[in-house]
């Protein structure tokens, strides 16, 4: 099977992937290709990923698997992003017990009140100009997920830093060792905490869980979470916000039909 270099179209494939996702489609549902250095399958067919989705032969625990010679750099490192069953099925059993629907609704209003902060802050500008990923896109989520994990206010630009390290590093060659070191001993130190104090947070909630057989998660999972949670939901919304605007602007039609009938999406 020929070897696809993705890598050699990155400008391209970067601001738009869907015409090279089209062509890939065509030719079959399963290549070999080159991204960043690293030779990987994409599987580009729906029946075909799901399928490899399912298979009991296919691994997420890379890591463990040690095909790259890594061994797992730290407890932020061991989460259910990188875990099979049965492992993965007791973490999340675990998790769902505290990470439940309710739990996210009551977030709500405190998140209104957030984006109405920014949103007030930008509308402040004094030029009327403002960078919607550094004014909106990037604190929301990092505000939630602080809050969410009960990362104390003083704490938060120190967090705010590591994040951001961790989700998009500034030297292109990657996150800094040290920083995700800082980070685990952070969360530690903050488990440890949370332990002797718990608050009204997730974070004291998956501390203080336990299953019918007395099971409950150790300092390395609760930290393992913490990462995952930061990681699964800082990025993934900045984009979803910016991505958001940006299809907004570039279809006036439907900004025109979401301003006449905010509710007729949700
Ligand atoms: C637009 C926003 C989001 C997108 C597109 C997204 C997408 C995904 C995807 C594709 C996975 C599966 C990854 C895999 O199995 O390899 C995943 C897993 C996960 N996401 Fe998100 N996510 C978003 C927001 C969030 C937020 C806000 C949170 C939490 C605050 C979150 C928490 C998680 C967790 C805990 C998992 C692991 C679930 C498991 O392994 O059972 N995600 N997400």
């Amino acid at each position: 099977m020929p070897l696809v270099d993705l890598g050699a179209y990155a400008e391209d494939f970067n601001a738009d992937p869907y015409p090279f996702y089209a062509a890939l489609r065509s030719a079959g549902p399963v290549h070999r290709v080159m991204l960043g250095g690293d030779r990987s399958w994409l599987v580009v067919g729906h029946e075909e990923a799901r399928q490899a989705l399912n298979h009991p032969g296919l691994s997420k625990d890379w890591l463990g698997a040690e095909l790259f010679g890594n061994t797992p750099a730290s407890a932020a490192a061991s989460n259910m992003l990188e875990a099979d069953p049965p492992h993965h099925t007791r973490l999340r059993g675990l998790v769902a017990r505290e990470f439940t629907p309710r739990r996210i609704e009551a977030l709500r209003p405190r998140v209104q009140e957030v984006t109405d902060e920014l949103l007030d802050a930008m509308a402040a500008a004094p030029d009327r100009r403002a960078d919607l990923i550094a004014a909106l896109a990037v604190p929301l989520p990092m505000t939630v997920i602080c809050e969410l994990l009960g990362v104390p206010d003083l704490d938060r630009a120190r967090f705010r830093y590591w994040s951001g390290e961790i989700v998009a590093p500034l030297d292109p060659a990657g996150t800094d060792g040290r920083v995700l070191e800082q980070m685990t001993a952070y969360l530690y130190e903050l488990v440890e905490a949370k332990a002797k104090t718990p608050g009204e947070d997730l974070l004291s909630a998956l501390i203080r869980t336990r299953d019918e057989d007395g099971d409950q998660l150790s300092p390395e999972e609760l930290i393992g979470m913490a990462f995952l949670l930061l990681v699964a939901g800082h990025e993934t919304t900045v984009n979803l916000i910016g991505n958001g605007i940006r299809a907004l602007l570039d279809h006036p039609d439907q900004l025109a039909a979401l301003r006449a009938d905010p509710d007729g999406l949700i």
